[in-house]
This record gives C-alpha cells, sequence and structure tokens, in this order.
C-alpha cells in the first residue's frame, strides 16, 4: 500500500471493515435526507448518475468508468493530503486526488481533515458538470502558475470559497440559494448553517473580493461567496491573474466575517428564501 512519487495507490479495497462501510452508508444517508432542496441541483444529478449510493464505500474503478465518459475525468486514490504542486498536477490532468480511507464512528459530525467521504461524496458528483469539470483544471494550471509567482495564499481563498464552500443562486429553485461546496455538503450542520443562520454573511462572488478575504479552518464560515452560476465563475477566472496578484499587494487582507465596501449582500427576501441584494 505505499503510494506512487505522484502519491496514488490503488484503492485497497480489501482494507475496508464492515465497520467503515457502516459509517459511510451512515453518513451519505443523513445527507441524502437532508440535501434535496439545499444542494444545488446539478450536484444530485451527478450523484445520481454515479450511482453513488447508500451501499458502503464506492469502489473508484466503477466510478471512473462513468466519470471518463462524461467529463473524461478520473478519480486517483491518495492516502490523505498531498503536497500543493502534487495537488495542482493531478487537476491540471483532470485527476482528482480522493483520499481513500474513512473516518471513525465517533467522527461523524467533524473531521480535521479530508477522508472518502468528504472527497468522494463532495467533490466527485460536480466533476460530472462539463463547466465545473474545466474549473476544476484550470484551476490546477493556476495553482502551478501561482507556486511560480509565490501567490498560492491569493488563489487558495479562491478554491477554499468555490469549490469548497461556496453557495450559488438556482433561478429554478424557488427560495434561490443553494450549496455546491464539498466542505458543506459533507458535513450535516453546515448544510442547515449556511442556509438557515442569520450569522453569516451571504456576499455576492467577486474574485479580488474573495482572494482578499482570510478564512477560518475551524469553525463554519463567517463568509459565504454566491455565484450565479459556473458559467460567471469560469469567465471570471479565465483571465491571466498575473495582474491581478500584483493589485492584490496594494490591498489589505480582509478577515473572515469582515463586509467590505462595494460588497453585494445576499438578504432574505420578503418571502420563504433568500434573494434581495443589498450593496455596503
Ligand atoms: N486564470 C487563472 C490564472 O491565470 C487560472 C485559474 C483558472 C485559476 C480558474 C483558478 C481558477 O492564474
Ligand atoms: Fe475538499
Amino acid at each position: 500500500m505505499d503510494p506512487r512519487p505522484d502519491y496514488t495507490l490503488d484503492q485497497p479495497l480489501e482494507a475496508y471493515t464492515p465497520g467503515d462501510h457502516a459509517v459511510w452508508r451512515a453518513l451519505f444517508e443523513r445527507q441524502a435526507r437532508l440535501l434535496p432542496g439545499r444542494a444545488y441541483g446539478g450536484f444530485l444529478e451527478g450523484l445520481r448518475k454515479l450511482g453513488v449510493a447508500a451501499e458502503g464505500i464506492p469502489d473508484f474503478r466503477r466510478l471512473n468508468g462513468i466519470l471518463r465518459r462524461a467529463t473524461g475525468w478520473e478519480l486517483v486514490a491518495v492516502p490523505g493530503l498531498v503536497p500543493d504542486p502534487v495537488f495542482f498536477g493531478h487537476l491540471a490532468h483532470r485527476r482528482f486526488p480522493t483520499t481513500w480511507w474513512i473516518r471513525k464512528p465517533e467522527q461523524m459530525d467533524y473531521l480535521q481533515e479530508p477522508d472518502v467521504f468528504h472527497d468522494l461524496f463532495g467533490h466527485v458528483p460536480l466533476l460530472m458538470d462539463p463547466v465545473f469539470a474545466d474549473y476544476m483544471q484550470a484551476y490546477g494550471r493556476g495553482g502551478m502558475k501561482a507556486e511560480r509567482l509565490g501567490e498560492i495564499t491569493h488563489l487558495a481563498r479562491l478554491y477554499w470559497y468555490t469549490v469548497e464552500f461556496g453557495l450559488i443562486r438556482d433561478a429554478d429553485a424557488p427560495g434561490g440559494l443553494r450549496i455546491y461546496g464539498s466542505g458543506i455538503l459533507s458535513s450535516k450542520a453546515e448544510s442547515i448553517h449556511c442556509l438557515d443562520s442569520d450569522a453569516p454573511n451571504r456576499v455576492g462572488f467577486d474574485l479580488l473580493r474573495v482572494m482578499r478575504t482570510r478564512y477560518r479552518i475551524d469553525t463554519f464560515q463567517k463568509t459565504y461567496f454566491v455565484i450565479d452560476g459556473f458559467e460567471q465563475l469560469f469567465a471570471a477566472t479565465r483571465p491571466d491573474f498575473r495582474p491581478y496578484y500584483e493589485r492584490l499587494h496594494g490591498m489589505p487582507d480582509l478577515g473572515a466575517g469582515e463586509l467590505a465596501e462595494g460588497d453585494r449582500v445576499i438578504t432574505r427576501g420578503t418571502g420563504a428564501g433568500w434573494g434581495d441584494t443589498e450593496d455596503v
């Protein structure tokens, strides 16, 4: 089970115990009950098309058959977090590094590092979406460039506030806001908090605003950034970031919970959902 130089290994299916599969089932069933009406429709559709279900921890090779045909992506099993350059390299080649092991039953609600439930359930269904699939590859390439420029801190915030903790407006859904960030999708408590609580800010996505904003890894997010769709996200991140990085050096960082001038703050509308926008 020693990983190869690119940190990948063959998913050790025989290493999973019945208890491991039971943890998957419990996590899956809990999120499957909670997420309809909360998760972005494309996420739920990806989940269904991949056939990721409650039975147990999926076989990566089976999912790869479906994923490759849909968008050319594949999962590669890794022992856990991999160094940034390795991670970016995999994404740039449409390979998603997926932690193979699962948390213990006493870690159902909180885990400090990604496991297979977060990485697979949270991240992989959206790789079935062609635009999101291209965004992730572009992010990998952008990461390799940011490494050379010493700009990982700014770029990592973009990943954090989109791929991990992003919200999206869903015109088709009454009520408006939906979850697409995997850090939320794999967490019961944050799936509720991010939409139901009045505590966090919900701010319209703006690239420089996001890259200026520090983030917290130890609590629920204090600010969620809301995109209108993956086309908007992909278009906003398509230009060369070099001039943006230069501008960012003249701008102070913002705290995770701080609002800034020009923010489009999304407030609870008069109806049941989110929708009104207020400029700060
Ligand atoms: N356009 C970015 C750059 O020049 C690359 C990128 C695309 C980064 C998408 C993140 C997401 O660095
Ligand atoms: Fe993640």
